[in-house]
C-alpha cells in the first residue's frame, strides 16, 4: 500500500463533485446512457473529504460505492443534475464537473412501455439537446472555482490539447480536465491519465496512474490559485 500524505490543507472548504453517467429514459425500462463508471469523480470526492473538506457528490448511476463522509444527492438524468448542482455550487468554493452528462434527451419519453408490435422494423428516435450545464454554471459566475472535465477521443497528445483548449474556451470554466478516451482507455478502469488546462490553455499539471492518485493531484493542482 502506498503512503498517502495526510493533508489537511482543505479543512473549512466546501467542494461539489458530479460524478457517474446521467441516464436520459425512452420508457419506464429504458433509457440512452454511457460508459462513465464514475470512478475518476468518487476518487475526487474521497481525495478531498481525507484532506478535510465538506464534499456534496451529485451522482449519477456509480459503479462504485461511496466513501463515508460524503454528502451523495442522487441525479438521475442531466435535468437532475442541473438542479442539484446548481443549488450545491452557490456555496462551493470548488465545483467539479466529473460526470458525463447526456448531450440528448429523448423528445418525448413515453409513460408506457414502447411496443415493437407498434414500432414496426425501423425505429427512429427523436431527440433534444440537453442544456450545457458546465457552461451555464460558469457563465452565472459562482463565488467558487468551476472545473470542468473533457474525455476526448484524439490520435495524438497534440490533437487531444487541442481539442481541450476549444472546449475549454467553449465553456468558460477556470480548469478543464482532459483525458484521452478509446473503446479500451478511461471508462471503468482503475487508472486513468489526465492533463489540467487553466483558462487560456495553458498546462497546469499532468498526471498518470490510480485515479484516487490522480485525484490528489488534480486537488494539488486548483489549491494554489
Ligand atoms: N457537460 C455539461 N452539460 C452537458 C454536457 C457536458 O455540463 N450537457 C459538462 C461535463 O460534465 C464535462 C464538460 O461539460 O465537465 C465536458 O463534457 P463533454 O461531453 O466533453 O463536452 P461537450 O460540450 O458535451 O462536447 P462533446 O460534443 O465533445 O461531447
Ligand atoms: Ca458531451
Amino acid at each position: 500500500d502506498r503512503i498517502r500524505p495526510a493533508r489537511r490543507d482543505l479543512v473549512g472548504t466546501r467542494i461539489v463533485v458530479t460524478a457517474g453517467g446521467t441516464r436520459e429514459p425512452l420508457d419506464p425500462v429504458r433509457f440512452i446512457g454511457n460508459r462513465s463508471s464514475g470512478k475518476q469523480g468518487v476518487a475526487l470526492a474521497e481525495a478531498a473529504r481525507s484532506r478535510g473538506a465538506t464534499v456534496t457528490l451529485i451522482a449519477s448511476h456509480l459503479d462504485v460505492p461511496v466513501p463515508d463522509g460524503i454528502e451523495v444527492i442522487s441525479a438521475a438524468t442531466a435535468a437532475d443534475v442541473q438542479k442539484a448542482v446548481t443549488d450545491a455550487a452557490a456555496t462551493a468554493d470548488i465545483t467539479i464537473m466529473a460526470a458525463a452528462i447526456a448531450d440528448y434527451r429523448s423528445a418525448e419519453v413515453s409513460d408506457s412501455k414502447i411496443k415493437k408490435e407498434k414500432t414496426g422494423d425501423k425505429l427512429t428516435l427523436s431527440l433534444v439537446k440537453n442544456p450545457d450545464i458546465l457552461a451555464g454554471l460558469a457563465a452565472s459566475k459562482p463565488r467558487g472555482l468551476v472545473v470542468g472535465f473533457a474525455a476526448e477521443t484524439a490520435e495524438s497528445e497534440e490533437e487531444l490539447l487541442s481539442l481541450g483548449t476549444a472546449k475549454l474556451a467553449r465553456k468558460g470554466c477556470d480548469f478543464l480536465v482532459l483525458n484521452r478516451v478509446s473503446w479500451s482507455e478511461g471508462f471503468s478502469t482503475d487508472r486513468n491519465s489526465v492533463v489540467v488546462l487553466s483558462r487560456g490553455g495553458d498546462i497546469v499539471m499532468k498526471a498518470s496512474g490510480e485515479k484516487l492518485d490522480v485525484a490528489h493531484s488534480i486537488l494539488d493542482s486548483l489549491i494554489p490559485r
